[in-house]
């Protein structure tokens, strides 16, 4: 029996290895599967493990409010060396970019488990931006044995990076196995407590604009400016504009602070993950500068503008259905109000795509483990 240790602590990890775990406990005869959570999120993580049915047999309970990125990687090495000392895992996976994955893949490697690495070999080539999780993953793929790559351009950088080929298995992205699974719950939500709060917050017959938004490199004057853009859509168009906003508090101040009280705009609670994919479906625009989000959009027909300057993720943006725009305001409002009013153009971008996969990724990487020598 293999020993399978997979270890996630922020809310899109969570989404993305849960059907990963699932995959792993349907074959319980060749694999010895356990989950550990660092609890890096809280909330935003037990609102997935409880959508996912998901009971962790290991939880490091870590989060503290507002906390750092020197404790937090500490407290993640720290913590993860008894349960990997007691259990004495095969393989340790991590997943994606996060100060849990970069943390978990050392001590895994530290542990001598062979390390595997989902969503691998994404880039910007920019330690700056997205920051930390660039060099959070540059460093995981460093430590890691395996490496399963979302797509050709993720397997690219890795070949460039002389990691050998054979140690790489392009599986498509585990979002979309994720994101099929949650579509067929959102159909039995109606009547839903979280669905029913929706619908009596959106006006119907108005286009809505769906936004999130959390990045570290953007925390001060690049929020500051998104929100300040936010306002002015609102104010000049009379969209409506729904903001489930993230936790931490660097983001919380500023965008209630300015967008609180604005009787088009929404400021909610993070939503569970059937309820989000509901959302996106009823939106005509997604604004955010979330990874998962760029990934799930384009599967859902929905045009995203990407408040970052550079993605890592290039692939729906050569496809058309996403657009950088950076912190500017300027271009937030202008590329917004552009595809509000412009019906060709809106609809050349929200034409379907499928990027990401096809909803087997998770059934590629096990499938690989249970063959691997
Ligand atoms: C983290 C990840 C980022 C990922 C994002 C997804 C790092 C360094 N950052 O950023 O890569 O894209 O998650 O959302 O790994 N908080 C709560 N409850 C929660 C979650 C967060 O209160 O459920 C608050 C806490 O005050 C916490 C703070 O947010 O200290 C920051 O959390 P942290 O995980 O360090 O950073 P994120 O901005 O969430
Ligand atoms: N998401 C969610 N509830 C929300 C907002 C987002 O479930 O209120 C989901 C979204 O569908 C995506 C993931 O969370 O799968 C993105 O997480 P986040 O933006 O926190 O992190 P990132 O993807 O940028 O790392």
């Amino acid at each position: 029996m293999k020993k399978i240790l997979v270890v996630f602590g922020t809310r899109p990890e969570a989404i993305k290895m849960a059907p990963l775990v699932k995959e792993f406990q349907k074959n319980s005869v060749d694999f010895d599967t356990k989950v550990c959570v660092t609890a890096q999120h809280r909330e935003m993580l037990d609102q997935v493990l409880e959508f996912y049915e998901i009971e962790p047999d290991f939880d490091l309970d870590l989060m503290k409010p507002n906390q750092n990125l020197y404790s937090l990687t500490s407290d993640i090495i720290v913590g993860m060396k008894t349960i990997l000392e007691d259990f004495q895992p095969d393989y340790v996976f991590v997943h994606g970019d996060t100060t849990t994955t970069m943390a978990a893949g050392i001590a895994g490697f530290y542990s001598g488990a062979q390390v595997c690495h989902i969503e691998a070999g994404l880039r910007t080539y920019n330690k700056r931006a997205p920051f930390p999780e660039e060099l959070n993953r540059q460093i995981t793929g460093r430590v890691a044995d395996y490496h399963f790559s979302p797509t050709i351009t993720s397997k690219q950088n890795l070949l460039q990076e002389n990691t050998s080929e054979d140690r790489i298995l392009v599986t498509g992205n585990t979002v979309i196995d994720a994101l099929m699974f949650s579509v067929e719950k959102v159909k039995q939500l109606e009547g839903n407590q979280e669905i029913e709060f929706l619908k009596s917050i959106i006006t119907p017959n108005r286009d809505l604009i769906l936004v999130t938004g959390h990045r570290r490199e953007n925390h001060g004057q690049g929020f500051l400016n998104i929100c300040t853009a936010l306002k002015e859509i609102a104010e000049t168009t009379g969209v409506q504009i729904i903001y489930p906003v993230h936790l931490n508090p660097n983001v919380q101040k500023p965008v209630y602070d300015i967008l609180g009280g604005i009787d088009n705009i929404k400021l909610i609670d993070p939503l569970s993950y059937p309820a989000f994919i509901w959302l996106m479906n009823q939106s005509k625009l997604i604004i955010t500068d979330s990874g998962g989000v760029q990934e799930e959009a384009p599967s859902l027909g929905k045009p995203v503008l990407v408040m970052r300057d550079t993605t890592e993720r290039p692939e729906a943006v050569e496809a058309g259905t996403v657009l950088l725009v950076g912190t500017n305001a300027n271009l937030i409002v202008k590329e917004a109000t552009s595809l509000l009013s412009d019906h060709h153009r809106y609809e050349k971008m929200s034409a379907l795509h499928n990027p990401y996969g096809d909803g087997k990724a998770s059934e590629r990487v096990v499938e690989f483990i249970l063959n691997n020598n």
